[in-house]
């Protein structure tokens, strides 16, 4: 971690908006309720006609749900926040509150997969269309963007790891007259903050670093008061794919640790990425830390990389079943180490086949490196890395 992030106040951010008046207690309640009744028809009408804002129905505003909401956007510099049941939900609503028939979306190459399928298979649906851009060649990105309505980004992007400049793209936009969002669940705000950077929208997969303890799926998306008022008013409501209490609840406990955590795996991650750029089993490590430096905006590394074996080197098979503390599993973001073979992603049945379309390669490995120490994941990689050598 740099300076700068070293001298933002997470931590007081982390902990406005608890006082909901209960008790005065230290944690905030789980307001697990569906409905909250009124005390008169004089409430109940002020309520429809707008003069009162309170909690109606969980569906449109639960107490719990919003502490999660203010602290998210406090944390990202935003005006205000929306939570979801999925980071897909929060991406997905988001998108087409913006979006209409005839519309085209610009998105960098290598989005999440199925933020991916999300335009191929239901976007083109609805008449709206979608041009892909490598994010890392500005030129391409400024020739996209003439008469578009929206500009998706993600950075780094999923298992490419490529990183982009985002204030100079968010800025090309907003010349353009394009409205910005990107997915900022790999850096977290602890790194990248990217309001500042002058993007419109910031979309979660809570499920992932926000969330931390892999108990949770939900979303979140961060922005100005009008724009997210747009997506609770206009989309959220009749697409329904709201956060639930009690998983508000388990959020806001781990965006308590959220700092402490990201500078735990940055470190550990960092530790087993150069070890393994120096074996010679591994033929490239993709990873945004390794390089001289960091791109403007992005302050610090995160758990999720990806690094590719040498052709024949090792059987990938043996070597992910030989691992002990990294378990075989998709997602990330919490406490515990994790490994995905590219190979079986590959071969995924259903929808578009975007392992291969993104250039991913059979040789590669997604590593997840959580908290139970780098020495020993390190030491579980390179014993798993010997018991399935080839050559
Ligand atoms: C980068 C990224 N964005 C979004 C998502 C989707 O989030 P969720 O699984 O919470 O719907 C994921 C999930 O793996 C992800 O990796």
């Amino acid at each position: 971690m740099n300076d700068s992030t070293a001298a933002f106040d997470l931590a007081s951010l982390v902990a406005a908006h608890d006082d909901v008046n209960a008790y005065e207690a230290v944690v905030p309640p789980i307001v697990q309720t569906s409905l909250f009744t009124f005390s008169s028809y004089a409430e109940m009408e002020q309520t429809y006609k707008g003069l009162k804002v309170r909690p109606t129905y969980s569906r449109g505003l639960n107490p719990t749900v919003r502490i999660f909401e203010e602290k998210v956007a406090a944390m990202e510099g935003a005006e205000d926040g929306l939570a979801f049941g999925s980071g897909m939900a929060a991406i997905s609503s988001t998108v087409i509150t913006f979006v209409k028939p005839g519309d085209r979306v610009v998105c960098v190459r290598h989005v999440y997969p199925d933020a991916y399928r999300l335009f191929e298979t239901l976007l083109s649906r609805y008449g709206v269309s979608v041009t892909y851009v490598d994010g890392r060649d500005e030129a391409a990105v400024e020739a996209a963007l003439p008469g578009a309505t929206l500009f998706y980004m993600e950075s780094p992007t999923s298992w490419t790891m490529e990183t982009h400049d985002v204030q100079s793209l968010a800025a090309m936009a907003k010349r353009h007259g394009v409205i910005t969002a990107i997915d900022n669940s790999w850096a977290s705000p602890v790194f990248q903050q990217p309001i500042k950077l002058g993007v419109d929208l910031v979309l979660h997969s809570a499920s992932k670093y926000l969330g931390g303890h892999s108990d949770v799926v939900a979303g979140v998306v961060v922005g100005s008061k009008e724009m997210i008022g747009r997506i609770r008013s206009g989309t959220l409501p009749y697409l329904g794919g709201k956060l639930s209490p009690f998983d508000a609840w388990l959020l806001i406990r781990g965006l308590r640790t959220l700092p402490i955590r990201m500078k735990a795996h940055e470190a550990a991650a960092l530790h087993v990425a150069r070890r393994l750029l120096d074996h010679d089993a591994v033929a490239s490590v993709e990873h945004p830390g390794l390089g001289n430096q960091l791109p403007a905006g992005l302050s610090g590394t995160s758990g999720l990389f990806s690094f590719t074996f040498r052709e024949g080197a090792v059987d990938i098979a043996k070597f992910t079943d030989a691992l002990s503390l990294f378990k075989i599993g998709v997602s990330w973001g919490g406490h515990e180490s994790l490994v995905v073979p590219a190979q079986v992603v590959r071969v995924q049945a259903a929808g578009p086949n975007s392992a291969i379309d993104f250039g991913v390669s059979a040789n590669m490995v997604r590593l997840h490196v959580g908290l139970e120490g780098a020495d020993a994941l390190w030491n579980d990689l390179a014993a798993a890395i010997d018991s399935a050598r080839l050559a």
